[in-house]
């Protein structure tokens, strides 16, 4: 079976984690500040605060930046839940906005339009590693504040600068699906040392300087999971010049038959996810079952958030997100894989799709 995704696990990273768990020291410490340091180096950000999850650090990120009843939020409609759902646990309002159908993440325009007198934050995804369009929409939003949702996107640069730069607070998933995993895991970027100081002290029971200052829970990462992530670092730039390489040939074989997601110009995308758009009259769940009989393991691309049972009721209306979400089919990629296994991959699918 060629697989959706698989985890680039080597020696580097089972030395490293038995050293931890000889250490016997197993909750944050100094690996995950070391950690913490390499990803705010890497991505010119003063500070990294590591979590338990890119959920939870998209949730502390909302309530350090206030965001609560009477609240609306701006959010992409096309996505993982996790930003929506963490504006509704804050008891904001989610605002949902379309995307672009080529480049399957918002755009400037929508956020300007759908922006009203009660939005506080907007959250801008970089969706599937592929770089939102982060000068123009600043430029559309002026001093509204940005979280951005990079959970996808740690090594993708944007045509000015790495993901991760783009908001007051930028949103990092490590979860065995992204590019670089440590097995649960998420942090928070950001340049202001007090945002920075709040968002530490929320992720470890409302602690500052030994004083319980907030009532908060816990959402701090294990020594473990950061020496994984270390290990990963060191090995991100083959990871990146792998996927691009698998994605290129995707996009090759493709052209013309499926449409694939766009890339601004000048950024660059890490291909955290490869998704096809099946053509009318296919039905994906039989698609990736015909597809599943011949090895080829495949699947939902994305969902059409405001259509979620965690919605109901919603009665906003997104068609490029719906037919996305519909549509949307998403292609093994992981950097062990062959270029052979894409040929693969690629026959299998005109198979089912010339039946
Ligand atoms: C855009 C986006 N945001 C947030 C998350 C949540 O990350 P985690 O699974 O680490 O909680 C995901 C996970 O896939 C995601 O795709």
């Amino acid at each position: 079976m060629i697989r959706l995704a698989k985890p680039w696990i080597g020696e580097d990273e089972r030395r490293a984690v038995t050293a931890v768990l000889e250490s016997g020291q197993l909750v944050q410490g100094a690996l995950v500040e070391r950690f913490e340091q390499a990803v705010a180096a890497l991505l010119g950000r003063r500070h990294g605060v590591a979590v338990s999850s890119g959920t939870s650090a998209l949730q502390l990120t909302l309530k350090t930046l206030q965001v609560g009843p009477g609240d609306d939020v701006l959010c992409p409609a096309l996505s993982w839940p996790s930003p929506a759902h963490a504006i509704r646990v804050a008891g904001a309002k989610v605002r949902f906005i379309d995307v672009d159908p080529g480049e399957w993440n918002s755009r400037a325009e929508a956020f300007r339009e759908a922006r009203s007198g009660s939005t506080k934050v907007a959250i801008v995804i970089d969706q599937f590693g592929n770089p939102a369009r982060a000068e123009e929409i600043r430029d559309a939003l002026g001093s509204l504040p940005i979280v951005e949702d990079a959970a996808c996107a740690l090594g993708s640069r944007f045509a000015t600068g790495p993901c991760g730069s783009l908001g007051v607070v930028s949103c990092l998933s490590f979860h065995p699906r992204k590019v670089l995993t440590t097995g649960e895991g998420g942090m928070c970027l950001t340049d202001d040392d007090d945002i920075a100081d709040k968002l530490r002290t929320l992720r470890n029971h409302g602690q500052l300087g030994g004083e319980f200052v907030v009532a908060a829970g816990n959402a701090r990462m294990t020594e473990i999971a950061a020496a994984l992530g270390l290990a990963q670092l060191r090995r991100l730039d083959e990871i990146l010049g792998r996927r691009r390489e698998l994605a290129a040939l995707y996009a090759k074989a493709l052209d013309g038959v499926l449409d694939v997601q766009h890339t601004a110009d000048g950024a660059e995308s890490n291909y955290q996810t490869f998704g096809a758009i099946l053509p009318q009259g296919f039905a994906r769940k039989s698609v990736c079952e015909k597809l599943h009989e011949k090895g080829v393991e495949a699947g939902v691309l994305s969902f059409a958030i405001h259509k979620l049972g965690s919605f109901a009721g919603s009665d906003a209306s997104l068609p490029i997100a719906e037919h996305l979400a519909t549509r949307g089919m998403a292609l093994p990629l992981y950097p062990q894989m062959k270029n052979a296994e894409v040929e693969e991959v690629v026959h299998a699918l005109f198979g089912v799709l010339n039946e």
